[in-house]
């Protein structure tokens, strides 16, 4: 077994995992403190994005953009292998993971952004970014569906458990058909 990913990663994940579901759930029930609850989620969940970013490019090989963000070729060529069933199995985020990666950093920030917004002296109480942060909050519950079936799916492929690996940080040592 070898340590894949870093336990700055491994935190900002849980942390976002949490404040994400939480904003989320209290996002429906505003009443009262709900409203308290829901801010400082959304807040927290706006903190772990802008420390991600910048971990992105300055953390270890695995957690940096450049590592696991493809282009559009690369990316096309591993989904083909994926409907083959002949993707090779990677240590760090695959193609299609690490677009959804990027996917879930820009959905949360954009809830973030417009929830401040929509509570600014600026912007307060206009019934159209309500409905924007409405519409990227079911977006990024969407994305998140999509991010479990994904880890499933690999999980299932590679026969790994990629969940525990997020808590140890480790994974199986790569092997020759593998990407390091
Ligand atoms: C609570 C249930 C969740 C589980 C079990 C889970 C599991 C995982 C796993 C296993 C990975 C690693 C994927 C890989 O091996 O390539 C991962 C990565 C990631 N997940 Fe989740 N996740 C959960 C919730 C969330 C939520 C709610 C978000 C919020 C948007 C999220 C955002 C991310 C991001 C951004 C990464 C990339 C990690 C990084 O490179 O820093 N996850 N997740
Ligand atoms: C991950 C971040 C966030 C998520 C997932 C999220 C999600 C939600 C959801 C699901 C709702 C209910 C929408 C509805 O059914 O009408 C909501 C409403 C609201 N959110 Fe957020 N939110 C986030 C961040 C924030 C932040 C940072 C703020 C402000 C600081 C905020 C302020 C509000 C307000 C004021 C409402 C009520 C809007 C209305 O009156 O319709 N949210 N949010």
């Amino acid at each position: 077994m070898i340590r894949v990913w870093d336990a700055l990663l491994r935190s900002l994940h849980w942390l976002l995992a949490v404040a994400v579901l939480t904003a989320w759930f209290s996002g429906h029930l505003l009443e009262h403190w709900f409203a308290q609850v829901h801010h400082t989620a959304g807040y927290v969940a706006g903190a772990v994005v802008v420390v991600r970013v910048l971990w992105g490019f300055a953390g270890p090989r695995h957690a940096r953009f450049a590592s696991f963000v493809r282009g559009p070729r690369a990316t096309a060529a591993y989904a083909r292998e994926v409907a083959a069933s002949r993707e090779p199995r990677y240590l760090g985020h695959n193609p299609l993971g690490g677009w959804m990666v990027v996917a879930l950093l820009v959905a949360v920030a954009a809830a973030v952004i417009t929830g401040m917004l929509f509570i600014s002296d600026w912007l307060w109480g206009y019934g159209w970014l309500a409905d924007l942060h409405e519409a990227l909050a079911w977006l990024l519950m969407v994305l998140v569906i999509g991010h479990w079936a994904g880890v499933a799916f690999t999980g299932l492929r590679h026969r790994e458990n990629l969940v525990t690996s997020m808590f140890s940080g480790m994974k199986r040592a790569a092997s020759e058909r593998d990407v390091p």
